[in-house]
């Protein structure tokens, strides 16, 4: 019997995942502990949020699911890998995901940047092995290349560190950077650079040797409240929304969807991409361990910039709802086949977990 039900939906596109994603990882030529590393984040379960989306974009726009499964697997994959390098001691410093401890607790900090690592070129692996035409496989690579690349999620990471703790390149590296150009004759200006990371109006120090995050430089601001909700959009965007935005592109491609179809999907996916990272900040505000898998309260320990943190709880659910909305609007074009995306994107901002 179909099931009609978001719910049954859901579960049988995860059902179509799971066993992809572990086929995927049934390699001969790793070394054992790069495997079970790789395995051990992989399949610890998780929303499956982005593959699900990949496969709901294929559908949205008429494709068969078995041609886009490996997209499916792909995003996963470098989801997973983010998730693992987020939580190292060097950025997030968490102790526990997807209901178990992190990979660096278990696998040791040099195993766990590598697995990371090895999700994400295989994922390029994968999705070029795709049973579909060349040209859109190089579309299939190029789409999650940007989506992950210093464009999207990974410069959305190095943002939201520097929101935390203040710009990486330190007064003297930028000094000693524009020495070395200047002797190799590049004009890469990258005093430039040192003075991009640190937004208008904003003005650097160093701290002391020995005090806490002192590799980093801290900026004193008086940035107003408006111009840090624009910051903080940037980065979520970036983060979170480019992977998701991806992820329906993907699903596009897949189903060979004419370009207006793919425009509404990302546009729907830059949506549902913000309101995510925004129920994110507000799950670890209100949210229980036992059901994220995750623990609460890391934000406001590290001192992230997050919706809550700036706009109070009650402005952060109208922000996600409206994004929703939004969202909603966008994949109308489909008519009633875009019942899925639409409980899709209100699960997003309902969910407990
Ligand atoms: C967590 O993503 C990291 C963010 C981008 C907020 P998910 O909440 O999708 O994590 P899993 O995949 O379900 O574990
Ligand atoms: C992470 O955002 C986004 C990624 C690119 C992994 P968070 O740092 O808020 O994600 P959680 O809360 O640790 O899952
Ligand atoms: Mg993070
Ligand atoms: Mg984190
Ligand atoms: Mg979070």
């Amino acid at each position: 019997m179909t099931k009609t039900t978001f719910q049954g939906h859901l579960d049988d596109l995860r059902t179509i995942v799971e066993p992809a994603l572990r086929s995927a990882l049934s390699r001969a030529d790793w070394p054992e502990s790069l495997g079970l590393a790789a395995e051990y984040s992989l399949m610890a379960g998780g929303k499956r949020l982005r593959p699900v989306l990949v496969l709901l974009a294929n559908e949205v726009c008429g494709g068969s699911a078995q041609a886009a499964i490996p997209a499916a697997v792909a995003i996963e994959m470098i989801h997973t890998y983010s998730l693992i390098h987020d939580d190292l001691p060097s950025m997030d410093d968490d102790d526990f995901r997807r209901g178990r401890p992190t990979s660096h607790k278990v696998f040791g900090e040099a195993l766990a940047v590598l697995a990371g690592d090895c999700l994400l070129t295989s994922a390029f692996e994968v999705v070029a092995s795709a049973p579909l035409p060349h040209g859109q496989i190089a579309e299939l690579v190029r789409i999650l290349a940007l989506a992950a690349g210093g464009g999207g999620m990974v410069g959305g990471q190095v943002l939201d560190l520097e929101a935390e703790r203040g710009s990486f390149l330190r007064a003297e590296n930028s000094a000693l950077l524009s020495e070395m150009t200047a002797n190799t004759g590049c004009d890469l200006k990258k005093t430039t650079v040192a003075e991009q990371a640190v937004l208008p109006g904003a003005t650097a120090k160093i701290r002391s040797p020995g005090s806490p995050n002192s590799d980093f430089v801290t900026i004193d601001s008086n940035r107003t409240a408006e111009t840090r909700v624009v910051e903080l959009t940037r980065i979520h965007k970036m983060k979170t929304g480019a992977l998701i935005a991806g992820a329906l592109e993907l699903g596009a491609i897949c189903a060979s969807a004419d370009s207006e179809s793919r425009n509404q999907l990302r546009q729907y996916g830059h949506c549902i991409g913000l309101a995510f990272q925004i129920a994110d900040d507000l799950l670890d505000v209100t949210g229980e361990q036992t059901k994220l898998g995750k623990k609460p309260g890391r934000d406001v320990d590290l001192g992230k910039l997050t919706f809550p943190g700036l706009l109070g709880i009650d402005e952060s659910r109208k922000k996600a709802e409206h994004l929703i909305q939004e969202a909603c609007r966008a994949v109308e074009v489909f008519g009633d086949r875009s019942r899925w995306l639409k409980d899709l994107a209100r699960f997003i901002v309902e969910r407990d977990h």
